[in-house]
């Protein structure tokens, strides 16, 4: 159960973790949870690891404009929070002119947090974050073997709506891509 105070603020009722815009301060604890998919997963096909300059450049481009928006999930505590998920828009195929209503999804979650529905949270944040900027489409890449991450897409109407076969390769194998879609509700045509 989640309580809406604002599109920018969503606490998890009886969970203590509160959802809220990234700030440069979370940029390590997020590299933490995206680094350890790159060296043991499949949920990303990146090979190395990202640095921490490399994790601001992504940072400040994404906090340039606010249609890109980055939240986390935290865990309270009275030593600090603890950074447990994250989930952010990416401007889709660099953000050319007819492609400004969609953006790319992505949501981490850290693995010892992993089916407490907060991935299903952040997702539906996200998802909210995109109707309030009036975008109309959301596009999701998901590793074919990522059933978890497919499933939770599909609990939020996203539809697979197609495949890049064997595109990636990883740990020795070739990976395929799976492409899924959500057509937000708002009617964009005629826009500027
Ligand atoms: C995929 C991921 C974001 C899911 O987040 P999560 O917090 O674990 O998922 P939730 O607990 O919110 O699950 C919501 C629903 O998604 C589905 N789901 C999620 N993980 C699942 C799994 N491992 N197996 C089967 N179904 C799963 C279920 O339908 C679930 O509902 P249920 O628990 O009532 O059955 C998380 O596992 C993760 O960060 N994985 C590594 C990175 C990744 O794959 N990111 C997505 C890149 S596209």
């Amino acid at each position: 159960m989640s309580i809406h105070y604002s599109l920018e603020l969503t606490i998890i009722a009886a969970m203590d973790y509160v959802i809220r815009p990234a700030k440069r301060s979370d940029l390590e604890a997020i590299n933490k949870i995206y680094n350890r998919e790159i060296r043991e997963g499949t949920a990303t096909w990146h090979t190395e690891e990202w640095s921490v300059s490399e994790r601001l450049n992504w940072f400040f481009s994404h906090s340039g404009s606010d249609t890109q928006p980055i939240f986390v999930c935290v865990q309270g505590g009275t030593v600090g929070e603890t950074l447990i998920g994250f989930a952010y828009l990416t401007d889709y195929r660099g953000s050319r002119g007819g492609f400004r209503y969609t953006r790319e999804s992505t949501v981490y979650i850290d693995t010892e947090y992993q089916r407490k529905g907060i991935g299903k949270q952040l997702l539906s944040h996200l998802i909210e974050e995109a109707r309030r900027l009036e975008l109309h489409v959301l596009i999701a890449w998901i590793d074919s073997a990522n059933v978890g991450s497919i499933l939770l897409h599909e609990s939020l109407n996203f539809e697979r709506i197609g495949i890049e076969p064997e595109t990636g390769y990883k740990f020795g194998e070739w990976r395929s891509n799976v492409e899924m879609s959500l057509l937000l509700d708002f009617e964009s045509h005629g826009k500027s």
